[in-house]
């Protein structure tokens, strides 16, 4: 399942400072169920370029009302941290058990530290004599501004996924959970012994991401009221003991329901906007400066912004990805992504959509609605993975996942978190995040990235006061000055009577 072909990525199977001693294998959701067994050629016919699946020159209809670009690529990202298969092959049947995932199984973003400062050393800055690391290494770019990945000599990227340098949207959300870590390192320094000062700013980084992908990121995608469900009632069909592992119906299927999601072009900035592919590849080289992203195109970070919406998702995909420039193989229809996916899911033995809709109680879609009968596909029966796009497109007209596909996503992502010890979910479940944030009604991926300081917001940020803050700390942390404490006083005279008394869980207004 490589991104990259032949030039496939093979990493570590040994995670040290991660809470498993290994990284782990695949596993089926729902093991009894018998296999789709499709012709691989009706496969290739619905998923290649120019086929059913083939978005063409589809306009504004096909873009979603309410889920912003830039959730794409941070699902993409969620992606890159929990699952990695460089190894199984489109030839044979693969049994997911003898399949090694090259990701932790967790959301605690691996692709980002690597095995720790002590295994993965190259990604982190070199701290002043006599101090432990802390910091990550951010890359400079050809105008010396410390906006690109590091890079070695051949502009290969020295992050913990190379995935993550695949296109120029992802890539530049690298650097930006970069930044947010070395930010978040100098927020707590003072408050911090030096020799917690990196696990700490890690365990803060790590939360607040995963508090945006249970409270931002999942409502958007499967809808609040299955993550409500999933969140007081259980998982019903997503079940581990002991360690989580990542299900084939999730990696092979479900999950790749962001791939409907794609633009073929991107407004990247003032400057730029381009196709994705082959224009806005990052083709693993050096980021220049024109084409650093302006994150207003791809997330809420003002209140009257105006990203560009992603595309709906549904059963058709963007065209620019049934051609992939960076697979090197001579067969056009191996470039299609969409064949990929539909080929792997064949090879990893799948249960067919129906069968799983029946298995977890909901009605499944007829075939008129599949659509897929004048293909020759069995009646009865459609690739999961087309199953549950389709399934978006007409149970939800394409705004969010559907039953199953939802169900799949919701069950396995919160269930990551849940069975990891080291989560907030799991660790702290009544954690609320603590970093400044606008006036957003909780923390969001926007927060997370003006923090970071990639993004400019216009609007007035508030803060919720934590035990041992004073207003002079607080200016200091906003402002790199204290003496602007007077500020923050004179915008909350309403609640503040005496600027010496402030008490934890008051929110506070920061002016800009
Ligand atoms: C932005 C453009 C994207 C491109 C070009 C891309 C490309 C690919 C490719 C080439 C594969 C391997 C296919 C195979 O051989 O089986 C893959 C796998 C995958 N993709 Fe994407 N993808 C993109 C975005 C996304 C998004 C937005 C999501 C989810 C929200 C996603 C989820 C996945 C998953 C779960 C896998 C399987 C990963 C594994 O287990 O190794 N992708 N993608």
């Amino acid at each position: 399942m490589t991104k990259h072909g032949a030039t496939s990525h093979r990493g570590t199977s040994h995670v040290p400072g991660s809470p498993f001693a290994k990284t782990g294998v695949f596993g089926r959701m729902f093991p009894t169920l018998p296999s789709q067994d499709f012709d691989n050629e009706l496969l290739v016919e619905l998923g290649k370029k120019g086929g059913p699946m083939d978005e063409g020159n589809a306009g504004e209809e096909g873009n979603s009302p309410s889920i912003p670009a830039g959730f794409t690529f941070l699902g993409q990202f969620i992606d890159h941290d929990s699952t990695f298969d460089p190894t199984s092959s489109l030839e044979r049947q693969n049994d997911p058990e003898a399949i090694h995932n090259f990701r932790t199984p967790l959301l605690e973003l691996d692709s980002i530290y690597g095995s720790g400062p002590e295994a993965s050393p190259f990604l982190y800055a070199r701290p002043e004599r006599g101090h432990p690391v802390a910091k990550l290494l951010i890359g400079t770019n050809d105008e010396g501004q410390p906006d690109d990945l590091p890079r070695n000599s051949e502009g290969v990227a020295l992050i913990g996924d190379p995935r993550n340098d695949e296109n120029l949207i992802v890539s530049q959300l690298h650097v930006a959970f970069l930044k947010f870590h070395n930010q978040v390192v100098d927020y707590i320094r003072d408050i911090t012994p030096a020799s917690e000062l990196f696990e700490e700013a890690q365990r803060i980084v790590r939360w607040h991401y995963q508090w945006i992908i249970v409270h931002e990121f999942l409502p958007l995608i499967v809808g609040q009221d299955v993550v409500d469900d999933v969140l007081q009632h259980g998982r019903q069909f997503y079940r581990f003991h002991g360690e989580p592992f990542i299900p084939v119906e999730f990696a092979v299927a479900a999950y790749r329901f962001g791939h409907s999601q794609v633009r073929t072009g991107y407004r990247i900035n003032e400057q730029v906007a381009a196709r994705l592919f082959p224009d806005l590849s990052s083709g693993f080289e050096p980021v220049p400066t024109e084409k650093v992203v302006d994150w207003r195109n791809f997330f809420q970070i003002t209140a009257d912004g105006n990203p560009q919406p992603s595309r709906r998702i549904d059963s058709k995909i963007a065209s620019v990805l049934l051609d992939l420039p960076f697979i090197p193989d001579p067969r056009p229809e191996r470039r299609s992504l969409a064949v990929l996916n539909l080929l792997r899911g064949e090879s990893f033995a799948l249960p067919w959509g129906q069968r799983v809709a029946s298995a977890m109680g909901v009605t499944a879609l007829t075939d008129e609605e599949l659509g897929l009968s004048d293909l020759g596909f069995p009646p009865g029966r459609a690739p999961l993975w087309f199953y549950i796009l389709k399934e978006a497109e007409v149970q939800h007209e394409g705004t969010r996942l559907g039953a199953v596909g939802g169900r799949i996503v919701a069950e396995v992502l919160l269930g990551l978190l849940e069975g990891d010890f080291k989560s907030y979910l799991c660790h702290d479940p009544l954690w609320k995040p603590f970093l400044p944030r606008t006036d957003h009604a909780t923390f969001t991926m926007a927060d997370l990235l003006i923090f970071a300081g990639v993004a400019n917001p216009v609007i007035p940020r508030v803060y919720t006061v934590q035990p041992g803050d004073t207003l002079r700390s607080i200016a200091r942390s906003f402002y790199g000055d204290e003496s602007r404490w007077k500020d923050i006083f004179e915008a909350n005279k309403d609640q503040i009577s005496d600027p010496n008394l402030i008490f934890p869980g008051q929110t506070l207004t920061i002016p800009l």
